[in-house]
């Protein structure tokens, strides 16, 4: 399984906040939709091996960590990705990782404590940098997992503390939107076959 991990510190943290349907105002939950098509939707599939985590810190429940792996009975529509977004954040429970659809779950949970699951499980965990090393010369495992930012990128204390432990990578010369360096980076885990 690869995993793709989205964080934003503005993107909403509760249902009602993605009601309005505004979703430039909604922390930009437009980079996160678009973040989750590249990472899970083919033309015609999907990415059935990749879990999606979003991370938002957006008022006004902040820390929220929802997981999307598309699979039998789940029915998505690339169209209606913040909607489902929403549906889910409208399930949470407090206390509870929250099935909220069939491979949808919502939980509350720091980004670090995300990260270091998915360590205890180990899965190796590359954080996206433009500053990285090129991504076609780093080795990677088939259990792995990509960190990107939203367009505000990450906090500096959860950045450091990262960088101190993980490999950081670059899919080349440019700062991309955080969904073109998921497309780049399925991209070459195809060509790995990964
Ligand atoms: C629009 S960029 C963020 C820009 C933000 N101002 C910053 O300085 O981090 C969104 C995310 O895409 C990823 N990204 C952008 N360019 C990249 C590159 N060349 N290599 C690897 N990741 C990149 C990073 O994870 C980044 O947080």
């Amino acid at each position: 399984m690869k995993h793709l991990i989205y964080f934003s510190s503005s993107a909403a943290t509760s249902g009602k906040a993605l009601s309005g349907g505004d979703l430039m105002g909604a922390g930009r939950m437009d980079i996160a939709i678009h973040s989750f098509i590249q990472g899970v939707f083919l033309s015609h599939g999907f990415r059935k091996d990749v879990t999606f985590h979003f991370i938002f810190y957006g008022m006004p429940d902040p820390p929220k960590h929802i997981q999307i792996t598309v699979g039998e009975g789940l029915d998505i529509s690339k169209k209606d990705i913040g909607n489902l977004i929403k549906k889910i954040l409208y399930k949470f429970k407090q206390g509870e990782n929250t099935e909220v659809f069939p491979g949808c779950f919502v939980e509350k949970k720091s980004l670090l404590n995300v990260i270091q699951e998915l360590l205890d499980k180990d899965i190796e965990v590359f954080i996206l940098d433009q500053d990285g090393k090129s991504i076609r010369e780093v080795e990677i495992p088939k259990e792995c997992a990509f960190l990107l930012g939203d367009h505000e990128g990450f906090p500096k204390k959860e950045l450091k503390r990262l960088k101190d432990n993980l490999t950081t990578v670059s899919v080349g010369p440019h700062m991309y939107f955080a969904s073109q360096t998921v497309a780049v980076v399925n991209n070459e885990l195809d060509y790995r076959g990964i």
